[in-house]
């Protein structure tokens, strides 16, 4: 398959890349070098040094024979993106490129327009680039779990089935999201439902929980090609820094009363999502949601998992509460439906202490570049 891959050295990206290719697939990376200036400027470098994007491309195709061809420029300049299209021709484009961060997109003005500028105009110039070239071309976009916020009913997949005085209507499922980013996420998706209608075309949202991991089948043959790693407070998730404060013997940083719930995979999970996605397409005009996690946990039930996974290391584990920098429910009901990447094949990989200590192992052997300046956060949702 002709694939065109949007935000392809990111986190999720270069992985995905990397794998798709080894699939067999045509794969071409587009990228705008946003968060590697972004950690530049914030001075939040990740934990492992990582080449630029040409030259992991070189050492992906040396490696193993396979090539990701890389595209330099901005998802939101529409004629550089059109060009990619017409000379590409993709029959699938997944779409990564946005600023991902929470704590990002609540920093202050400048990031807030940043991220709804970015992330809504990513998205109308692919749906656009689309419509002109091929209106056949699926897009996978990917979503976040955090659209739905904690309701205290059951999250279906996207879709809620309601009965209004005797009638009943199917309508997208009610989002209450946390953070600006986690809305420019509702709003995209939104638009991608609003087009599906109006031009029939073929979506699949895949509403991700929280990633976790550093190692794929694909960059463990050497390990330049491992995935952009951050820790911080800014970028880092929620499990990946607990790795590195476990390490670094800094005490595991649970925000408030840390019964925040949600949906988590492992990185190798995402790259079986999306293929499984890909291989699948949406129908012309459906827009199609997926819940993209494999188990939930509590952020206490984090801490005590990776505590437990350390002492067997030899690593002292202390667990601390500091004020929750977030506006969020910290003890809720949270009960996602997620069948739909099950039914179509997905074999999940789960958080056992294996897995663990093989994250904390790898984590160590960099032990020396860990910033414990990186740790604490330092975006607060309140307005003071
Ligand atoms: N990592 C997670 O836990 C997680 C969870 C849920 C959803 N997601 C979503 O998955 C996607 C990928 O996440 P990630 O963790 O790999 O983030 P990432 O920041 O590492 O990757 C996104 C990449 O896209 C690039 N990019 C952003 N805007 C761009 C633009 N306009 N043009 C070209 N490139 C652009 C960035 O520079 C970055 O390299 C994002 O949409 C994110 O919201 C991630």
């Amino acid at each position: 398959m002709r694939i065109l891959l949007l935000g392809g050295d990111g986190y999720l990206g270069w992985a995905t890349a990397m794998y798709l290719s080894h699939q067999g697939d045509e794969v071409t990376v587009v990228y705008n070098y946003f968060r590697r200036r972004a950690c530049l400027e914030l001075d939040c470098e990740p934990l492992f040094p990582v080449p630029n994007l040409h030259r992991r491309a070189a050492l992906w195709e040396a490696g193993s024979g396979f090539k990701v061809k890389v595209q330099i420029g901005d998802a939101c300049d529409y004629p550089f993106l059109q060009d990619i299209f017409r000379r590409f021709q993709p029959e699938a484009v997944v779409h990564y490129a946005e600023q991902p961060a929470a704590p990002y997109s609540m920093m202050g003005h400048k990031e807030a327009i940043f991220t709804l500028t970015n992330n809504l105009v990513s998205t109308a110039n692919v749906i656009h680039a689309v419509k002109a070239t091929n209106l056949d071309c699926h897009l996978v976009k990917l979503g976040t779990m955090g659209v739905y916020g904690t309701p205290n009913i059951d999250i279906e997949e996207g879709y809620l089935e309601v009965e209004h005085k005797g009638r009943k209507h199917t309508c997208l499922y009610p989002k209450a999201p946390g953070s600006l980013y986690h809305l420019t996420k509702a709003q995209d998706g939104d638009m991608l439902y609003f087009y599906c209608r109006i031009w029939g075309i073929r979506v699949t949202d895949l509403n991700q929980g929280p990633v976790y991991g550093i190692d794929t089948d694909e960059s463990r043959q050497d390990d330049r090609l491992a995935p952009i790693f951050n820790y911080d407070d800014i970028f880092g998730t929620v499990l990946n820094r607990f790795l590195v404060q476990a390490v670094a013997g800094i005490p595991l940083t649970v925000y408030g009363q840390g019964g925040q719930t949600r949906g988590y995979l492992n990185i190798r999970d995402t790259l079986a999502c999306v293929e499984l996605a890909l291989r699948h397409p949406a129908n012309p005009g459906q827009y199609r949601v997926f819940n993209q996690f494999a188990e939930t946990f509590s952020v206490n039930d984090l801490a005590k998992k990776v505590q437990d996974a350390g002492r067997d290391l030899g690593l002292e584990v202390r667990i601390q509460t500091i004020p929750n920098p977030r506006q969020e429910a910290e003890q809720h009901y949270y009960q996602p439906v997620h069948t739909g990447l099950l039914s179509l094949g997905l074999e999940p990989h789960y958080l056992d202490k294996p897995i663990l200590q093989e994250m904390l192992l790898k984590v160590a052997q960099s032990r020396e570049r860990i910033r414990r300046e990186l740790i604490m956060p330092r975006v607060h949702w309140e307005v003071k």
